[in-house]
This record gives C-alpha cells, structure tokens and sequence, in this order.
C-alpha cells in the first residue's frame, strides 16, 4: 500500500460524534417548518456549511425565508448546537483515535484538521486534542464547503505536503468528494452505501486503527 506523509482529519462524525448534535439541533428547526428531518435528510448536511444546510433543509421543506429570519435561525441553531455539546470531555472522543494520534505523532507523520465547523477549536479544546493538530482549517478558514476540496488543499499546503501524500479522514459523502478533487486518498468512516469515491471504507475508526492505518504510514 502507498505510504502518506499527512493525516487529515474530518471532526464531526469522526473524532468525536458532534454530527449527531448538528442532527438534534437542524432537527428542531426543521420541525418548526412542520417538517421531519430524517437520518437520510442528514447525510445531506454532513460535512456541508451552517448557511448551506439551512438552504438544502428549506428546500427539503419547500420553505422559503427572508433574510432576517434566515439569519436569526442560524443563531438558533448555533445557540442549541453550542448547548448540546458544552459537557463534552476527552471521553467522548471516539475509539480508536487517540490511539492514532499518539501513533502517527511518533511516526512524524504531519496532522490537521479539515472541518467545516466554526465551532471546531471549541469541539478540540473540550477533547484535549489541540495540541496534536500542527494546521488547524475550519469553517472560519474557507470560502466554500465540501464537496469544495479547498478545506484539504489548504490543509496540505500549510502543512507543507503534495496532496497525494495525504489521507483524508471523513464520515461525509461531500467530505470523501472534496478529498478525491483534492487528489489525496480518501478513507470513509461508515456505511459504503453512503460514499461514492472513497478508497477505503470502514464501519469505525477502529477497525481502520487496527487494520490498514500501518500499511497507509
Ligand atoms: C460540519 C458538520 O463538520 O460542520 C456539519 O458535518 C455542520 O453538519 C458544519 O453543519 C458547520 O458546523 P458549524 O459548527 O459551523 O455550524
Ligand atoms: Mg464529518
């Protein structure tokens, strides 16, 4: 198997299973439209943008929205979101990834994050997994979201590495597209009926952990 120099992790979904507080939070919103949101519906907004998911659950809904409202509902969403996760700790963070950033950090391999959240420093701190993070690109860093590859590609670039030394750690379907246009591998966490292009699949990160992650550094 091809070697990589950088790791690139997705948050949500990956590090620590936040994706199912996005979920609760559009959830409530969406329910204020009269619509219910489903587990299916989700896989649309993960990985995707606050402003761009509230567009695709507006169009779901067929609602539409001045801008005033659009604006207030995204700080509600943000307000619910930010509430759910305040009591989040180190032993929330998911199997198998502690384990691999300790492992990847002695190997020297080069490790960021490429999230689309404007809260990931927030999620990091609360986890302890700061420190671990060499480049840091969130929701606060990029114009475009996923399936958008400019997340990863100014991951890599800041940290100084070609794109097709580096792995992409995702849970998204628009996650695992902007890692492929980036040109780096891709490697899905979960079901292969949610992917399109991955180039590994696994159903949690500790199977990847126990299985292929020593083969791919
Ligand atoms: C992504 C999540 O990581 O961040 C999405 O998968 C979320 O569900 C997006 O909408 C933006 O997050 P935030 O915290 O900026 O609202
Ligand atoms: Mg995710």
């Amino acid at each position: 198997m091809k070697k990589h120099e950088c790791a690139l992790f997705d948050l949500d979904g990956v590090i620590v299973d936040t994706a199912k507080y996005h979920f609760l939070a559009w959830k409530k919103i969406a329910s204020n439209f009269k619509y219910n949101l489903t587990h299916e519906d989700n896989e649309l907004l993960k990985g995707v943008s606050r402003i761009e998911s509230l567009k695709i659950i507006l169009k779901l809904a067929n609602k539409s929205l001045d801008e005033v409202l659009f604006e207030k509902i995204l700080i509600q969403k943000n307000k619910d979101y930010l509430n759910f996760i305040q009591n989040i700790t180190p032993e929330d963070i998911l199997p198998g990834i502690s384990e691999a950033l300790f492992y990847l950090k002695k190997k020297q391999i080069k490790i960021g994050l490429g999230s689309a959240s404007k809260n990931a420093k927030i999620v990091l701190d609360l986890l302890e997994l700061t420190s671990y993070f060499e480049v840091i690109i969130d929701g606060n860093n990029i114009n475009r979201s996923k399936p958008d590859p400019e997340v990863f590609l100014r991951g890599s670039s800041a940290l100084g590495i070609a794109p097709d030394k580096c792995l992409v750690f995702e849970d998204s379907a628009s996650g695992i597209l902007a890692a492929k246009t980036a040109g780096m591998t891709a490697v899905a966490i979960g079901s292969p009926d949610t992917f399109l292009k991955e180039d590994f699949c696994y159903p949690n990160f500790l199977t990847f952990f126990k299985g292929d992650l020593h083969q791919l550094f």
